[in-house]
Formats: structure tokens, sequence, C-alpha cells
């Protein structure tokens, strides 16, 4: 695993960009996994801004909500639209996001799991990660050898995310999420994390046992990861 401390988000973003452009100029039909969430949002800024030519690229979102209306701007069909696909300039029909309007949920999630195959398997899997170490939507207690399906929401998670609605109890509690064995099939993972509360999960995932309870920390079995902290998400490492 590499680990790459930079002083500031905005110096992080720069430097994950780095690691994308690579993968994408060594392979212009790359595979990107996409996040969503605030972590990767230095990095696509910095990737606006690098001039990568990304219309070769197909892109598959990590997660998505169940139960928000068609359109909705929270959701991250919405969110990957708008970040990602345009501003980096990708085909829309070449980013996918799970389908969670499909009147059977369960072969979507299989679908979806299909769909990551049949374009070859993630190249690049862009991951952020939530307080309680969940990786996508995979809360703890999630299987390291989980695949695509549909979760419950943990409490925690439905609180960080609250602030993107106008209510608490606005926020989805349930989503179509990667499962972390579909995650760790991608050939390379870039984990990218900033700010002071984030610092004891990120020590926990890459330092502490690996564990169910810390979804994160699948990531000690990937044979090649590269992490990408500011200094205050990096407070908790050894
Ligand atoms: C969200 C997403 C995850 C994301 C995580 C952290 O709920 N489903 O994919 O990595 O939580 O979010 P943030 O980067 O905003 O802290």
């Amino acid at each position: 695993m590499q680990i790459m401390v930079l002083n500031t988000p905005e110096e992080a973003g720069a430097a994950a960009a780095v690691v994308v452009r690579d993968c994408v100029q060594a392979k212009p039909n790359a595979v990107l996994g996409l996040a969503t969430g605030s972590s990767p949002l230095p990095l696509y800024d910095a990737l606006a801004d690098t001039g990568v030519d990304f219309s070769g690229v197909t892109g598959f979102a990590l997660d998505e909500y169940v139960g928000l209306p068609p359109g909705d701007s929270r959701s991250y069909a919405c969110v990957i639209d708008s970040e990602v696909t345009r501003r980096l300039g990708l085909r829309p029909e070449a980013v996918h996001v799970p389908d969670v309007f499909a009147p059977d949920l369960e072969a979507s999630a299989q679908d979806y799991e299909r769909a990551i195959r049949d374009a070859g398997g993630v190249d690049l899997q862009i991951l952020g990660i939530g307080h309680n170490g969940h990786l996508a939507f995979n809360e703890p207690g999630a299987a390291l050898d989980s695949r695509t399906r549909v979760e419950q929401l943990a409490e925690r998670t439905r609180r960080a995310n609250a602030r993107f609605f106008d209510s608490p109890d606005q926020v989805p509690t349930r989503c179509m999420t990667q499962g972390i064995g579909t995650i760790l099939d991608a050939r390379q993972l870039l984990l990218i994390a900033h700010g002071a509360d984030k610092a004891d999960i990120i020590a926990r995932a890459l330092q502490g046992p690996v564990t169910p309870d810390c979804p994160a920390s699948a990531l000690q079995l990937h044979p090649r990861v590269t992490v990408i902290l500011d200094q205050a998400a990096a407070a908790g490492l050894r």
C-alpha cells in the first residue's frame, strides 16, 4: 500500500489526479470506478483542469440511494452526471449507476455485476471512506466478499449525509451498493480522505485488524492500493 500525505485537500486532489491521469493515458478506454461524497471532489476539480481525454473511458458508480424519485438532485446518478460525466467529458452512455428503479432490485444488482464484468472489470476504483469505516455503502458487518446488493444505511451514515437534505428524516434508509468483493476485484484502488474527522477511521482501516467491523480494512487485502490523505486525516497513523 502506498500512502501519500499532502498538506491540504486541494494538494491531495492534485496528487490523486496524477494517478487517474496516468491510468487513462496508459489506457484511453480504461474503466473507472466512480465515488460520490465530498472526498473525491478535489480530485474531480483537479482532473477538470488537466485536459485528459475521458471520451473513451467507461465509468461505474459505487452506489445509489433507493427511494429517491428519478432525477432527484441528491441521487448519485445526478451527482455523478454533474460532478464527473459533464465536467470531465465522459460519454453519458458510458457511465453506469446501479438501477434502483428496476422492478426486481436483486436482479438489477446482479445485472450491475455482470455489466462491470462485461466491460472487462474496473481498472481504477476511486474511493472515499465513511466515519464508521464504510466503503461505498458497505456498512460495518458487511461480508468482505460481498457483491452488489440492496442494503440498509447505518444511522451514522444517514446522519453524515443529512447535510445534503433539508432534514435528517429525508435521507433514504436503503441503497444499492457494490460489495466489498466487487470493489476488491478492481485492478487498482485509490482511496482519498481529508479532515480531522477521518483521522481515527483512517488509522483503523489502514493499520488495524482486517475485519467486517471496519469494511475499509479490506483495502489491506488488495495488492495495489494508493491512499492519498491530507495532514489532518493522516494524524492518527503510526
Ligand atoms: C457516502 C458514500 C461513500 C463515501 C462516503 C464518505 O455516503 N456512499 O461512497 O465514500 O459516504 O463521504 P464523504 O466523502 O462525503 O465523507
